[in-house]
């Protein structure tokens, strides 16, 4: 195993009827700005939770966060907090929401000459100091809501870039699987193959001698395997929601990266798909991370062949046919949730789509994978296939 450092001060509040003890947890004095995205939470109920559990509370909104949150959109919520004098944001959404906030708290915080997506996602120049933020999560996908990640987007130049930094962690997470209910399937169906990919970036590479963080990992990815086809067939099944949720919030809370290589190449490929096509983001992994694993079967058979045996019963004992089987069997998973997984089912030109990626990244001069060798040019043959 190699060696690892771990930090994580949220406060993780799960299971029904939290949103109601929210003022446990946020100071009187606070000037707060609530912030949402397109709307979901004035259909679900969620706002009218959060408000009354903030009665008494100053209380500021900034809502129409997009998917893929914009930069553009997020600079008016930092001029909001500037001028107001806010003290708390508290987001109340999904990852795109939450992610948004700890942009908009870093940017808000931040008095460089540059502007804050050149200075923090650009130039990658780790912030040091944000306004104090908390979440509602909604959506059972990114993390988000246990890690201090972000990935914002910039209009004017079709860019999504990641940013981390320890000043975004939220201070507090409050996770009632209730409010999942209301999600459409879509939603739910990308938010189970982006947890599902989280796991794969940081198990599927190559064996440290590290058993804990892969059963952790192997556990996620089987109940994930167990429990999506209950929340399918039956989207008011609590438990099944429940155990969604934590395999969500686990999945990228760093736990399962401990001492361990790491990969994220199928989410750098697909923030791209993302950039230049729009695809949601769940959908992007979809359609790479089975054939960047074919790609990448030699390098990686070990983890794959434990996969295929620990995750789907595979009786095999041949490392590399094992892991053949593996691959089809994730992505046949996908599949069977109701999740597309080939560039054609969305309309794009694999060709085209391949070009675009490798003229990017050679641009960026970048390579991903826990071995740097998805070069622009690995990651053309990966897009041309998919
Ligand atoms: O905008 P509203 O109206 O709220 O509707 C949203 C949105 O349309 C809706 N929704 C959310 N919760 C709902 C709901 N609808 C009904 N009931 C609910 N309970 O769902 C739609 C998608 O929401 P979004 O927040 O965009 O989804 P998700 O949570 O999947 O977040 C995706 C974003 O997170 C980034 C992605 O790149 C993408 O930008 N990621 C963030 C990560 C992180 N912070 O660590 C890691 C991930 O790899 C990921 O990259
Ligand atoms: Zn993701």
């Amino acid at each position: 195993m190699n060696n690892f450092e771990f930090y994580c001060p949220t406060r993780v509040i799960f299971g029904k009827g939290t949103i109601a003890e929210l003022s446990k947890h946020i100071d009187k004095s606070k000037k707060i700005l609530m912030t949402y995205g397109g709307g979901s939470i004035k259909k679900n109920g969620v706002y009218e939770q959060v408000k009354k559990a903030l009665e008494g509370y100053d209380v500021l909104e900034f809502g129409g966060i997009e998917p893929n949150p914009k930069y553009e959109t997020l600079m008016k919520a930092v001029e909001i907090v500037k001028k107001e004098n806010v003290d708390f944001l508290l987001a109340v959404g999904g990852g795109s929401t939450l992610d948004g906030t700890k942009f908009i708290a870093a940017a808000s915080k931040y008095f460089g000459e540059k502007d804050a997506y050149e200075y923090f996602m650009v130039e990658g120049n780790v912030a040091v100091d944000a306004v104090p933020l908390a979440d509602v999560i909604t959506l059972p996908a990114t993390g988000s809501e246990m890690n201090n990640g972000g990935v914002i987007s910039r209009l004017s130049t079709n860019e999504k870039l990641p940013f981390h930094a320890d000043c975004v962690y939220p201070q507090f997470s409050i996770i009632d699987p209730q409010v999942t209910f209301s999600l459409p399937t879509k939603q739910t169906i990308n938010g189970i193959v982006d947890t599902f990919v989280h796991v794969m970036e940081q198990y599927c590479t190559y064996e440290v001698n590290s058993p804990l963080q892969d059963y952790w990992a192997l556990g996620i990815l089987k109940t994930l395997v167990e429990e999506a086809p209950k929340v399918i067939a039956n989207p008011q099944d609590y438990e099944a929601r429940a155990n969604i949720f934590w395999c969500a919030t686990c999945g990228l809370n760093y736990w399962i990266s401990l001492g361990v290589p790491q990969d994220w190449a199928t989410h750098m490929i697909g923030h791209e798909l993302t950039a230049f096509y729009g695809v949601d983001h769940g959908q992007s992994l979809a359609i790479i991370h089975p054939r960047l694993l074919k790609n990448q079967k030699i390098s990686k058979s070990k983890k794959l062949a434990k996969l295929a045996r620990e995750v789907f019963g595979i009786n095999e004992p041949v490392d590399l046919k094992a892991a053949d089987i593996a691959i089809s069997e994730i992505e046949k998973f996908f599949n069977s949730i109701g999740m597309r997984t080939k560039l054609s089912d969305y309309d794009i030109n694999a060709q085209e789509a391949a070009e675009k990626i490798r003229d990017r990244f050679k641009t960026r001069n970048v390579a991903f994978g826990e071995k740097g060798n998805i070069t622009a040019d690995v990651a053309y043959d990966i897009v041309r296939e998919s």
